[in-house]
């Protein structure tokens, strides 16, 4: 695949451990490489604060590169603290060089001078409603192309402009910025700050195209990828190649096709343009999986001053990346995956807004709609927590992932007894660590106690280490039994990592992964097993050169 090639000279990546959580540690039994055939895939997620009065100016300015003189706060932060906006002042312009586009440098600083931003006094009285891109009329339509076509004519360096807007979201993402006070790099993807910058990203790229069109109460579409009707591209984007919502670098095979949420890069595609029932359900049951988990599962890790830009993806970021890399185009070897498929290019394309959009509405609809009642969220964030005191909210759709828990295959509930739930924890054999995921892999892990108590929350986490360059995909598995043909439908279907690349690069990052696994054994009828087989299946390249050429 062509949009694999640039990433042919890169290792493969590396299982640092491997265990699994609950109040207990873990116990490494050793890997095997098999010959089983696997399928599927999953995630994790990011985060910018934006709590009190300082760190919401701050963030501001930093998020929009806002214009004028900055009185940012000149106290350093402590290692740990919440995370300080960066100086704009001080962006750098990453230069990048691979085999296909030779040197070239990813222009992302915001132009000065910079200046605060104040938050008006009252968001609600023009409030704005974003609405299914699939369900909007004709008239909204020739608004929202009129606001993003002023957007685009405005000159390069107004900092309104389309192309400063997307410049603001590459300059935290590749490399433009280092943490205040901190060597260090900071990027908001890979941690729970994804959703509250994004949150603020979109506030004021929506306000920007409404202030353009003088229409207020103007608002972003969502792409809402999580319902039947909206798997595809949404056709404001695709149909007329005229039209500034279009963009030609998007995977020219997927324009018209029904969406596979399980997709694999490394693959031969053929999309559907018409779905079988089986897509629509697997793409269900993988939105249900990264609705489902809580906390820092959904989140993703907490990122705070000092600490490495690693990647700590929730199971939403992870979602969203496999939607980012669908778009973007996998076809041409010197796209990089642009615009959408890397993370420097992403918000180059208009589609870019619409998908975050519904990301945010995600975000929205686990803290406020799922069974259970309201879930917490984090307090650090309170001014962007509620998005109606940000003066928008989403036109409600019926959520048909919900109920899709149901249509997972349990496994037989026939097989032999379980097995006792067991005392003493065993000390198996350690894993030869780190471990080069270059082919099938597949482990028996003890649990760390059964049956003490079933509402205890038992993951299992595996930590990794990559090119923060480089695309990768693998899926878990629990409890498979060679099966051939197994995927999101089946019962042995973990998770399914996915990256989404910032730009290319030979950075080592770290990584973890978390499988919620209190379900999974259920459906399983594992629940009292003393140890479960995890298999690791390598999917984006898994046959590539690279990662022979890594043993
Ligand atoms: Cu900042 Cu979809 O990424």
């Amino acid at each position: 695949m062509a949009s694999i090639s640039s990433l042919l000279n890169m290792p493969a990546p590396q299982i640092q451990s491997f265990h699994i959580c609950a109040s207990s540690s873990s116990l490494f039994p050793p890997f095997q490489k098999t010959k089983q055939r696997c399928k599927p895939k999953r995630h994790h997620a990011s985060r910018v604060k934006c709590s009190g009065d300082t760190n919401r100016r701050d963030i501001l300015i930093g998020l929009g590169g806002l214009h004028g003189a900055t009185s940012l706060s000149s106290s350093l932060p402590a290692l740990g603290a919440p995370l300080s906006p960066p100086d704009p002042t001080n962006c750098v312009t990453s230069t990048v060089v691979t085999p296909e586009n030779g040197t070239f440098k990813i222009e992302c600083c915001p132009p000065p001078p910079f200046t605060d931003y104040v938050i008006p006094a009252s968001n609600n009285t023009q409030f704005r409603i974003r609405k299914a891109a699939h369900l909007v009329d004709d008239e909204y339509i020739a608004k929202y192309k009129e606001a993003i076509r002023r957007m685009k004519a405005l000159p390069d360096d107004d900092p309104r402009s389309f192309k400063q807007q997307a410049a603001v979201h590459c300059a935290y993402c590749a490399n433009g910025y280092k943490q205040k006070g901190f060597p260090k790099n900071l990027d908001v993807h890979g941690s729970w700050i994804f959703l509250p910058f994004h949150r603020w990203y979109l506030y004021f790229f929506e306000r920007i195209l409404g202030s353009l069109i003088g229409d207020p109460t103007f608002a972003l579409p969502y792409w809402n990828w999580d319902h039947p009707n909206g798997m595809r591209m949404p056709s404001i984007f695709t149909t007329d190649t005229t039209s500034p919502l279009y963009d030609p670098l998007r995977d020219p095979r997927h324009l018209s096709a029904f969406m596979d949420l399980n997709y694999d890069f490394g693959k031969e595609d053929n999309p559907h343009v018409n779905p079988t029932i089986k897509q629509i359900n697997s793409n269900l049951v993988i939105v249900y999986n990264a609705m489902m988990p809580k906390e820092e599962d959904f989140f993703g890790k907490l990122f705070r001053a000092g600490d490495d830009p690693d990647r700590h993806y929730g199971s939403l970021e992870t979602l969203h990346n496999i939607t980012h890399g669908w778009t973007g185009d996998n076809t041409n070897p010197k796209s990089n995956g642009e615009n959408m498929g890397i993370l420097y290019s992403d918000a180059r394309d208009p589609i870019f807004y619409c998908h975050h959009s519904n990301v945010d509405r995600l975000r929205k609809i686990w803290t406020t709609q799922l069974p259970g009642g309201p879930r917490s969220n984090f307090n650090d964030v309170k001014d962007c927590l509620d998005s109606t005191s940000l003066g928008y909210d989403y036109q409600s759709n019926e959520l048909p992932w919900l109920n899709a828990g149901g249509l997972v295959k349990r496994k037989s509930l026939s097989r032999a007894a379980p097995k006792q739930a067991f005392k003493v924890r065993k000390t198996w054999p350690t894993l030869q660590l780190p471990l080069t995921l270059d082919s099938i892999l597949r482990t028996t892990i003890n649990r760390p106690k059964v049956g003490a108590n079933p509402l205890e929350k038992e993951v299992l986490e595996i930590e990794l280490e990559y090119d923060k360059g480089q695309r990768l995909g693998f899926d878990v598995f629990i409890n498979d039994e060679d099966d051939d043909d197994i995927g999101p439908l089946d019962a042995e279907f973990g998770e399914s990592f996915v990256t989404l690349p910032d730009h290319p690069n030979q950075t080592k990052v770290s990584s973890s992964f978390r499988i919620p696994l209190n379900n999974l054994l259920q459906a399983l009828d594992a629940i009292n097993d003393e140890s479960i087989t995890v298999t690791l299946c390598p999917k984006y390249g898994k046959s590539l050169p690279l990662l022979r050429a890594s043993r």
